[in-house]
């Protein structure tokens, strides 16, 4: 991404995809997936700590289909054929920067969900790091950041995993569905932080 980049919806993407990590494919995700995402990514126990419970899946279809926002760097990911999650990274502003100049986005806001039949293998983990890898490395991003319900052991655990840090514990900020305002975590990490990552 450089600063005179034009703002255009059809610039290719800088990452290369599909990125192979264990026996998962990471891609960008396409029309195609929309029915495999559905059969897991309503399930009460994935929505239970997602800030968007409902999905529409209209709208679903037309973000699948593209054209895709440059700065969206989502994926899908994949076990098989089996779309069994998405990963989320989208290019932000950080705090204090000029928002009429979308070029200078230098942050990435990350997130992901993965279908109840294949939580506790560790790919929650491996998609985490992987996208920290493509935001500082492809993206050359300056620092990530990713929330979640203090409630949602899963994905602050995850989190922590790849070497982010917990930067705010905001008490009861956050609203839940079902039982109103609850506690929430921000983690970030820097990339100096990541390059300093041990065994890397
Ligand atoms: C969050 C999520 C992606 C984690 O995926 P996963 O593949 O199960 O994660 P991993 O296997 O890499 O596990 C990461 C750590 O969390 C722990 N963990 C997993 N589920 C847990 C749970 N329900 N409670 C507490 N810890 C849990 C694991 O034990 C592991 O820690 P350890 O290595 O110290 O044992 C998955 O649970 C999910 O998709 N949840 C629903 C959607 C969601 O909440 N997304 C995040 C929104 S912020």
């Amino acid at each position: 991404m450089t600063a005179d980049a034009p703002d255009s919806l059809d610039v290719p993407s800088p990452v290369s995809w599909p990125r192979r990590v264990a026996d998962l494919v990471l891609r960008p995700p396409v029309e195609a997936d929309l029915d495999g995402v559905l059969r897991w990514r309503r399930l009460p126990e994935v929505t239970r700590w997602l800030l968007r419970t409902e999905v529409d899946e209209v709208a679903m279809r037309d973000r699948l289909r593209g054209p895709r926002d440059p700065h969206d760097h989502s994926c899908v990911v994949l076990l098989g054929d089996d779309p069994v999650g998405m990963g989320y990274l989208e290019v932000v502003d950080g705090m204090g920067q000029d928002g009429e100049s979308a070029y200078r986005r230098t942050e990435g806001l990350l997130g992901w969900n993965l279908a109840p039949q294949v939580w506790g293998r560790g790919y929650g983990t491996m998609v985490a790091r992987e996208l920290v890898a493509i935001a500082f490395g492809e993206l050359r991003l300056r620092r990530v950041t990713a929330g979640c319900f203090a409630h949602n052991a899963a994905s602050w655990k995850v989190m922590e995993k790849v070497g982010m840090r917990r930067e705010q514990h905001g008490v009861r900020d956050s609203w839940h569905a079902e039982l109103g305002w609850v506690d929430g975590f921000t983690y970030a990490m820097l990339r100096d932080e990541w390059d300093g990552v041990a065994g890397r």
